[in-house]
């Protein structure tokens, strides 16, 4: 059985994705032990799928246009650092998204959608946020957390989500290659 790593997320815009990569080359400074995320690739998860077969991708195209067509667009807004993990062993530094009712309502759509095509997923209780770094070793982990400290209420701007989209991950030594499969118009 032919299968895709894919994923559901929503764009968070060029101007954001500069916010961030500046505050992490602030949080570089610290010379941890980080995996950070290029931010052309920083994107806002809705679910992730893991491995699906080649042939329930139409099927979940349709089912995606289907859930998302009545949802109008939607502003979200990126402020503030954190962290998950231990406090003071953090494993993923990440940006936070004001507390928004469309994107839990779009998040929902797209679990419905899953439903309706028997497709699994990682089904935690949805956490929005942008992975920033993920921590390899506790290697000066304190100067990385003093750095976090002034960015904890930093407000990286907003953007209008109007489509969600089906993202193909090829993992690749060199990191993540995210190909956009197809793009949910909400209306
Ligand atoms: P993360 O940023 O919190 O790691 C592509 O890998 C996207 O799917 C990432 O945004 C990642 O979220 C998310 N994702 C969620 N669960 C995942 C998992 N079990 N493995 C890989 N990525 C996952």
């Amino acid at each position: 059985m032919e299968t895709i790593r894919a994923f559901i997320a929503v764009d968070i815009g060029e101007e954001i994705r500069t916010a961030l990569g500046k505050v992490q080359r602030i949080l570089q400074r610290a010379h941890a032990d980080v995996k950070w995320v290029k931010p052309e690739n920083i994107h806002l998860t809705l679910a992730f799928l893991g491995n699906v077969s080649i042939d329930k991708i139409r099927p979940l195209e349709t089912a995606l246009d289907l859930a998302c067509q009545s949802q109008a667009p939607f502003s979200i807004h990126v402020a503030g650092t954190e962290t998950f993990g231990k406090p003071r062993h953090p494993r993923i530094i990440w940006a936070g998204i004001t507390e928004s009712p469309a994107l839990a309502e779009l998040q929902q759509q797209t679990v419905e959608a899953l439903h309706s095509v028997d497709i699994e997923f990682d089904a935690r209780p949805f956490s929005p946020h942008l992975t920033l770094g993920r921590v390899k070793s506790p290697k000066h982990i304190t100067a990385l957390l003093d750095a976090l400290e002034p960015e904890k209420d930093s407000a990286f701007g907003s953007v209008e989500i109007a489509e969600a989209l089906l993202i193909k991950s090829a993992l690749k030594p060199a990191g993540a290659k995210y190909t956009v499969l197809h793009r949910v118009a909400l209306s």
